[in-house]
């Protein structure tokens, strides 16, 4: 991670934080009357906000900090320290899907950077599929990309905590409006993001997570990355994110999902979750499926 990005500003003062983010602080540490006052939010996104505040609140850490930025105070931890504590003490109570998909996510990456270090893509089987050898044959993956892949596996759900208790536990199919709903989830990691001092490029890997498949968010967020978003080296990150999330997601148990996949029925409708996108990086699905980790994060 480089140090620019990796440290957080010097000064940090509230005045100068998004409307968002200004909300989120004033929510957690429970200033209700400046809450009113905080300009430019549409209702819905202060309804979201509100659970947010609700569910980061489980955190006694979080609330700290939260004061802290009011109070122009420096704070004395760092982003990479206090995302750990968000996923534990607010996203696990929140939904345990949620979180243990988070986890197996950053065992999947952890498991491809090893990998890479050890043979380089050139060395990965491409299963097939030739588009997979032709885009690794000059990708470079430094510890930084690693960084930054490996902490959006943790942490680009942490936005569902911006949905009501109990929306993501809710058994079987979502139906429409609800679908609609949850397209809210990943633009609600900028003000957690902006918060805690998150690097941007961090940031927007988790708002952009269905962004190239799915097409959301569309709240104008995704304009505001899109000079990260585009670049070409990290939008193929992005890419093996998505992949990694829409394999995992139809992997792993979900209170939403009535039937659970098996590894061929995934790889046969995964071409189809990942739309546009494309099919390149299905090659690491098909390496994890393969090895050790793959029978220990999915036995059935
Ligand atoms: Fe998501
Ligand atoms: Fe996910």
């Amino acid at each position: 991670m480089s140090p620019k990005l990796y440290d957080l500003a010097p000064e940090r003062d509230f005045v100068l934080f998004n409307p968002e983010t200004k909300y989120l602080i004033l929510a957690l540490t429970e200033r209700f009357k400046e809450l009113e006052k905080v300009k430019g939010l549409k209702a819905t996104e202060t309804f979201h906000l509100d659970c947010l505040a609700k569910n980061l609140g489980q955190s006694p850490s979080i609330i700290e900090v939260a004061d802290c930025l009011y109070n122009n105070q420096q704070l004395k931890w760092n982003w990479k320290d206090l995302l750990p504590v968000v996923l534990a003490d607010c996203l696990y109570p929140f939904h345990a899907d949620s979180y243990h998909h988070s986890v197996r996510m950053a065992e999947i990456v952890q498991f491809l950077k090893e990998e890479y270090k050890q043979r380089g893509f050139a060395n990965f089987p491409d299963f097939g599929n030739k588009d997979f050898a032709e885009i690794t044959r000059n990708l470079e993956m430094t510890e930084d990309d690693w960084a930054c892949l490996l902490a959006a596996a943790y942490h680009h759900d942490g936005g569902k905590m911006g949905l009501p208790v109990g929306f993501w536990n809710k058994p079987g199919e979502f139906n429409a409006k609800e679908k609609e709903c949850r397209k809210v989830h990943p633009g609600l990691f900028f003000p957690i993001g902006e918060m805690l001092g998150v690097p941007l490029k961090v940031t927007a890997l988790n708002i952009a997570h269905h962004y190239l498949n799915l097409g959301y968010p569309n709240n104008g967020l995704i304009k505001c990355f899109q000079d990260i978003i585009f670049e070409p080296k990290f939008k193929v990150i992005l890419i093996m994110l998505i992949t990694l999330d829409c394999y995992d997601g139809m992997r792993g148990p979900r209170d939403y999902r009535v039937n659970l996949f098996s590894h061929d029925q995934v790889m046969e409708n995964l071409p189809q979750e990942l739309g546009q996108m494309g099919t390149i990086f299905m090659p690491l699905v098909e390496l994890v499926n393969s090895s050790a980790i793959g029978r220990q994060l999915y036995p059935n």
